[in-house]
């Protein structure tokens, strides 16, 4: 099977156990509200979820399940094209969104190919990390043209979903004790986007990963997934890794790193990852929400007192977005930025 490529090399703490475990846990949430649930039993679902596992899965969510398996054969017909094809639309420094080959989490080389598009096209963004630098720069989408129609779906996919997000948002706020619309206002300017990931099946599962352990840099993703399985969560509890099974029609949801500062530490991002196998190619959807650029993303001055200070200072999401981008292209010598940066000791 040809000689093991170090790139894609996991150091030995970092390498999978691909033994499959059934764990129990991860909450599998109904959004549909009949007149016999009370929206405060939801919301406290989702607030013990956020709380516990940092991740869900939802059902009845409202993104048409036709429109969920449109998206699924959009990316496999995309992904089985040539790379000649494929390549017309690749991205690179200048611009970030299109097809790659090459991304690495933690500067390892992911096992994956990705497409990925804006929401808002174009958006507007920093044109550089350095805080110094008042330069914007505008990001536009590049779209293949084939397969035929794939615009079309991703990008009615990813108007159904970002739906989804602020309703889930409104409920995460109404979990924190706060109005339904406290975080509207941080969405205007959205820099929010969606990829297809393709992880191909991998002759050396146990020592490369399709996603190296990373933490989700926005507010929330919501991420469709096949049948195939991979997705894991770093338990809160014990630190085990955790499949999030695959459930016919379901969404899985996490909270990324901003609600994590914005709810001070109520909710915590959590660690995840995804594992190959060498057998069945797998895709996933995730959508990631994102704010406008010159939100400064800071613990939510309704959550802090001072028996609770804020234990973040505040950061400018552009500016940390445009840092962590820069890491995605090259194997970098130091680690990428971190809202650990920004932590109050
Ligand atoms: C990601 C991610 C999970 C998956 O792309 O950030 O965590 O199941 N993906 O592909
Ligand atoms: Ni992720």
């Amino acid at each position: 099977m040809g000689e093991v490529d170090q790139a894609f090399i996991q150091s030995i703490e970092h390498r999978p156990n691909l033994d499959t475990i059934e764990i129990e846990g991860i909450p599998l949430i109904d959004l549909s509200l009949s007149h016999t649930t009370d929206i405060n039993v939801l919301v406290s679902k989702i607030g013990t979820a956020c709380k516990n596992w940092g991740f869900f899965q939802v059902i009845n969510h409202g993104v048409p399940l036709e429109l969920l398996e449109k998206i699924k054969v959009a990316a496999k017909a995309f992904f089985d094209q040539t790379m000649e094809e494929k390549r017309k639309v690749k991205r690179d420094e200048v611009n970030p969104m299109g097809y790659y080959e090459s991304e690495h989490t933690k500067n390892v080389r992911d096992w994956k190919e990705v497409f990925d598009f804006l929401i808002k096209d174009p958006s507007f963004l920093p044109a550089s990390p350095e805080l110094e630098d008042d330069e914007m720069r505008t990001l536009s989408n590049q779209w293949p043209e084939n397969p035929p129609q794939f615009r079309e779906v991703c990008q009615e996919y990813a108007r159904e979903v970002e739906k989804l997000g602020y309703k889930l948002l409104e409920l995460i706020s109404l979990s924190l004790g706060l109005p339904s619309n406290r975080f509207n206002g941080y969405f205007e300017d959205q820099l929010s986007r969606m990829r297809l990931n393709h992880y191909p099946p991998c002759p050396w599962p146990e020592l490369a990963l399709g996603v190296g352990r990373h933490k989700d840099a926005g507010a929330l993703t919501i991420v469709a997934q096949d049948d195939v399985g991979g997705l894991q969560v770093k338990r809160k509890s014990d630190g085990v890794w955790a499949p999030v099974k695959p459930t016919s029609n379901a969404l899985v949801i996490n909270v990324g790193d901003i609600v994590q500062v914005w709810s001070n530490e109520t909710y915590e991002s959590v660690e995840h990852r995804v594992v190959v196998n060498s057998e069945r190619e797998r895709f996933s959807i995730p959508i990631f929400i994102f704010p406008s650029h010159y939100v400064m993303v800071k613990p939510l001055e309704e959550l802090v007192n001072e028996g609770n200070p804020p234990k973040y200072k505040p950061y400018n999401f552009g500016k940390f977005n445009m840092a962590r981008n820069r890491s995605n292209y090259k194997k970098l010598e130091v680690q990428n930025i971190q809202i650990s940066d920004f932590k109050i000791i």
